[in-house]
């Protein structure tokens, strides 16, 4: 049987954590999955179909009816499709944020999306990020990481990068949408965020980039090579 290795990255907004995963993925030839880009698409078929994003019932009602695919492209960028419509932009949307955060805090949402987390780790060595993949997803990762920033710093970060989209947005309504979901995801009862049992846990606070990612390079070289 061929052995697969997996890299579990968790973490609040704005942490790094996609942007180093997706680094650690080219250099060690592994797949990225972006697992918030998962909750993202179910946030855009949910406000398609009118219904509030707090609206359990609305939402665990329109589940069946939502199809989801994942493609990667040629330059390694994981394309969304939703019910065979390209959503990988939209679903960056401050609005779709919320709408992701909100519909994530459902069990019907968890549980929909968890055998398509886990049908990746079985045939791929895969990097996953996102709020439960080494305490629920993939809790036998290879590796377990929990990636934090001060909210001020991970406010600045996203900010910075919704800039280089061209998307409108202030500091503080960045910062906002930060604390919003800090409290959202970490206080939900369905797969709370906080860190795995076994988790390395990197504060990056101050941190350049790439110092983030060679000391996770590091931490995968180190159990690769057991
Ligand atoms: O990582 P992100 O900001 O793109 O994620 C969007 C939302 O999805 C986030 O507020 C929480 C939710 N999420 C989750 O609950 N579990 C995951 N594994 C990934 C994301």
């Amino acid at each position: 049987m061929s052995r697969y290795y997996s890299v579990a990255i968790d973490g609040p907004s704005g942490a790094g954590k996609s942007t180093i995963a997706k680094m650690c993925a080219e250099r060690f030839g592994f797949l990225y999955i972006d697992t918030g880009a998962i909750y993202r698409t179910v946030g855009v078929a949910v406000r398609n179909a009118g219904i509030g994003s707090k609206d359990e019932a609305g939402v665990t009602a329109v589940l069946p009816s939502i199809d989801i695919a994942i493609r990667h492209d040629g330059n390694g960028l994981q394309r969304m499709i939703l019910n065979g419509q390209d959503v990988t932009d939209e679903i960056r949307l401050p609005e779709i944020s919320i709408y992701a955060s909100d519909v994530s805090a459902m069990p019907a949402v968890r549980s929909f999306l968890l055998e398509k987390q886990r049908e990746f780790a079985r045939t791929n060595n895969v990097i996953m990020d996102g709020r439960d993949i080494g305490t629920v997803v993939l809790p036998d990762a290879d590796l377990k990481i929990f990636l934090t920033a001060s909210p001020d710093e991970r406010a600045q970060r996203r900010f910075e990068e919704l800039q280089l989209r061209g998307t409108q947005a202030t500091y503080d309504d960045v910062l906002r949408d930060i604390v919003y979901r800090d409290t959202n995801d970490s206080r939900r009862s369905a797969a709370p965020l906080r860190p795995a049992e076994g988790a390395v846990i990197l504060d990056t606070t101050g941190n350049t980039l790439t110092q983030s990612f060679e000391l996770i390079c590091g931490l995968i070289e180190e159990k690769m090579s057991r």
